[in-house]
């Protein structure tokens, strides 16, 4: 299947709560951004802004699986954040570990799939096998996937494709030929994913910060002005109501619309 034929795949499912013909986007993702301008808007130190976004962040994904949403991915660490000063690197390293300790139990019960994206070698050996706990116990879950971006940067991961594809042309197992985006794609973190059809970023900057960058060739993209910890199910809503009134074209000339 072609590129663009997979994408337009995505586009939208039938739906669902409240209003009649709501449909909603099959993957949300959402850069999770301004934790730290909420705290010092209310002149509270930054970790308490990352408390308040956890909270924002249980609001999000009980809203996506009501709605019927089948993906959502959420961008909770750069590999650029690391540059922080160490203590709010140890703020969200232990808010990291908090999240998984306390809500993984819940979002199993929920019937919630965990997976993980982003460079895992490096992390620290209880992080890391917390995140391989998470995986491994929602394995079998069939409601909503909730993909974790840790420790994650877009370029790394395409890096991460090309040297695996390497590897294989070195080792005479594929000829560079036979490497085409498809190919690419499916030596990306987590291959079987669709694209988003939606990136949201809070805070009211306009930018990706190296988020899915490959994945998000045809995602269209939502800036919402609010800071993450106010995030909730309506400003889920609103972002996928704005979602909806895109016209996605894949490059085409026939209008793929979200309904
Ligand atoms: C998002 O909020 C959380 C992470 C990036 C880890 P920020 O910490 O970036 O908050 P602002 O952007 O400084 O307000
Ligand atoms: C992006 O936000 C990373 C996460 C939300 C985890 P940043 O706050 O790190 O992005 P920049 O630095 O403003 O681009
Ligand atoms: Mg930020």
């Amino acid at each position: 299947m072609s590129d663009a034929a997979s994408a337009k795949e995505t586009a939208a499912e039938p739906l669902q709560a409240g209003s009649d013909s709501f449909e909603v986007p099959r993957h949300v993702a959402i850069i999770m951004d301004g934790n730290g301008r909420w705290a010092a808007a209310r002149g509270l130190p930054r970790v308490e802004g990352h408390r308040r976004g956890v909270e924002a962040l249980r609001r999000t994904v009980r809203a996506a699986g009501d709605l019927g949403i089948s993906y959502l991915t959420i961008f909770s660490f750069s590999s650029e954040n690391w540059s922080r000063p160490a203590s709010e690197i140890r703020d969200l390293l232990g808010l990291l570990r908090r999240f998984v300790r306390n809500d993984l139990a819940d979002l199993h019960k929920s019937n919630v799939r965990v997976r993980i994206i982003g460079e895992r070698a490096d992390l620290d050996r209880d992080i890391r096998l917390l995140l391989d706990e998470a995986e491994e116990l929602t394995r079998n879950n069939d409601g909503l996937t909730l993909i974790v971006a840790f420790n994650y940067g877009a370029r790394q991961e395409i890096a991460r494709a090309a040297r695996r594809l390497a590897i294989e042309v070195a080792a005479g197992r594929l000829a560079a030929d036979a490497i085409t985006p498809d190919l690419l794609a499916r030596h990306l973190d987590a291959p079987d994913l669709p694209d988003p059809d939606v990136i949201v970023r809070t805070s009211g900057e306009q930018r990706l910060s190296n988020f899915l960058l490959w994945q998000a060739a045809y995602s269209e993209l939502v800036f919402v002005p609010i800071n993450w910890p106010d995030f909730d199910r309506a400003a889920l809503e609103a972002a996928i109501a704005e979602y909806r009134r895109r016209e996605r074209r894949f490059g085409g000339l026939v209008a793929q619309t979200g309904s």
